[in-house]
């Protein structure tokens, strides 16, 4: 009894040793699958997006390629990119690592055998890592969706970009309440940083924002108010796919998959449809905070893209007035139009230049208001503004606010809305909307 008890817990001890040392060998990176890429060399051919410079790295699943990009000079991106040379149509970026914080030529991309992925400038600063040193990866791949990933022995993944989005929402990508849970802008073709709209997935659907140089709190102005059924709970997350009509057959719509809490269920809306398969689609905020679905058809030679749905636009449910930025740094806007330029002495024509003259003082004396009827800004359409308050302490909140631009009043309901900027105001047609634009007196 106790000798035979003896010799098994002796072997279950050389038993525990060898898995040990089993585990830890399956859990490295196999060193043929290691590798160090070097930004260096010469520029691809193809005309990709922002017109940037490009070199291709080996990662490649068609139509999707890992590279560096720039489009300042020695200020690269780790991006990858869609589209085939096949197609000869525009290569889009579609993720990138390292928004904001770009490395030089000579950095290295490296995959080593404790399963990290780490970016890393000449000098060796690490700008970019995935943070997954000894944590069972075993490999690194570029997948057919647009998704990269480093999987364990078990084909399990343990990081994959799909998790961090930038601007692009890829079929098959999910938005979750826990993160991540929104898309960042670009700040222009040229420079790619942290641009000023997000679409971000809140507990009751999505809603995209502006966050103004002058104030802290981002401006609403879109939500998807009534797109998701949701009674008493909130939504888990939210995922872009494409499915086949079954019954029609030759239709394809662009859907989102979505989960609540309270009771948990799914559900789904159709978003956009095409007539071709559009596996090979993501959905866009764009640089100028409009949303847009994309698919790309690598069939069609030259023109594989197409823009399948506009989230704000003349054809789509909410027109292009409602982007915040659509009339420049302040303008009217009227269908879709940018019709005038408000002043203290009335409209005057319509230039991308038009803008409000600075109110730099902060005492009461130095400045008046102008007074606009039939206008909205372009946050008021989705929120609701404080009141019933009068007009005359709306003014004095503006007024005893030094970075208060301006005041809306709606005078039926005698709502209130303070804007910390103006941007682009819409022409309503409902003369109980007003809008008193803060001028300096001289
Ligand atoms: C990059 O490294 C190579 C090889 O070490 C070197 O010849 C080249 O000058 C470096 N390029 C820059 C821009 O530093
Ligand atoms: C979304 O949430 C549901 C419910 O919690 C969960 O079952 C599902 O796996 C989640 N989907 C994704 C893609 O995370
Ligand atoms: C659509 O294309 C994807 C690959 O791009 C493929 O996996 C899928 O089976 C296709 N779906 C249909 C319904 O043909
Ligand atoms: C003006 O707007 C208010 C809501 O703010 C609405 O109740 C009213 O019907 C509108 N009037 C016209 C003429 O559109």
């Amino acid at each position: 009894m106790t000798s035979s008890h003896f010799i098994s817990s002796t072997s279950l001890v050389i038993l525990l040793t060898f898995h040990l040392i089993s585990t830890i060998s399956e859990s490295a990176v196999p060193s043929s699958q290691t590798f160090t890429y070097v930004n260096e060399g010469d520029f691809g051919d193809y005309v990709v997006e922002y017109d940037a410079n490009y070199r291709a790295l080996p990662p490649f699943s068609s139509p999707f390629q890992l590279c560096f990009y720039n489009t300042t000079p020695n200020a690269f991106t780790l991006a990858l990119r869609m589209g085939t040379v096949r197609s000869e149509s525009l290569m889009r970026w579609v993720w990138e690592a390292n928004r904001g914080n770009p490395v030089k030529e000579n950095a290295t991309l490296k995959f080593g055998t404790d399963g990290n992925l780490v970016l890393a400038d000449a000098d060796g600063r690490v700008v970019w890592q995935t943070n997954t040193a000894n944590k069972g990866v075993v490999g690194f791949q570029v997948l057919p969706t647009g998704n990269m990933v480093l999987h364990d022995g078990k084909g399990k993944f343990i990081w994959q970009s799909f998790d961090s989005p930038t601007d692009t929402l890829l079929v098959g990508q999910t938005l979750r309440a826990g993160g991540p849970s929104k898309l960042v802008s670009r700040f222009s073709a040229e420079k790619n940083a942290d641009g000023p709209y997000s679409l971000v997935l809140e507990p009751k659907g999505l809603a995209m924002y502006y966050k103004s140089p002058n104030s802290a709190r981002p401006m609403v102005y879109w939500t998807s108010s009534e797109w998701f059924t949701i009674d008493k709970g909130s939504l888990t997350n939210l995922t872009l796919t494409s499915n086949p009509d079954t019954d029609e057959g030759f239709l394809y719509y662009l859907t989102f998959d979505y989960f609540t809490t309270n009771p948990t269920s799914g559900s789904n809306r159709n978003m956009a449809f095409s007539r071709y398969n559009n596996t090979l689609s993501y959905l866009r905020l764009e640089i100028d905070g409009n949303l847009r679905f994309y698919t790309y058809n690598p069939n069609v030679q030259g023109a594989a893209w197409e823009v399948v749905y506009t989230f704000l636009d003349r054809d789509s449910m909410e027109g292009e007035c409602q982007l915040p930025s659509r009339c420049g740094k302040f303008g009217l806007c009227e269908d879709n139009q940018c019709v005038a330029c408000p002043t203290p002495n009335g409209l005057s024509g319509w230039s991308k230049d038009c803008d409000v003259k600075k109110v730099t003082s902060c005492k009461a004396s130095d400045f008046g208001y102008y007074k606009l009827q039939g206008v909205d800004h372009f946050m008021i359409k989705y929120t609701r503004g404080d009141g019933p308050t009068k007009q005359t302490d709306c003014e004095s909140k503006c007024t005893k606010d030094c970075k208060c631009m301006g005041y809306f009043y709606h005078t039926d309901g005698s709502r209130c809305w303070i804007a910390y900027d103006l941007r682009t105001l819409t022409r309503v047609g409902n003369s109980t909307h007003l809008a008193y634009i803060k001028s300096p007196n001289k």
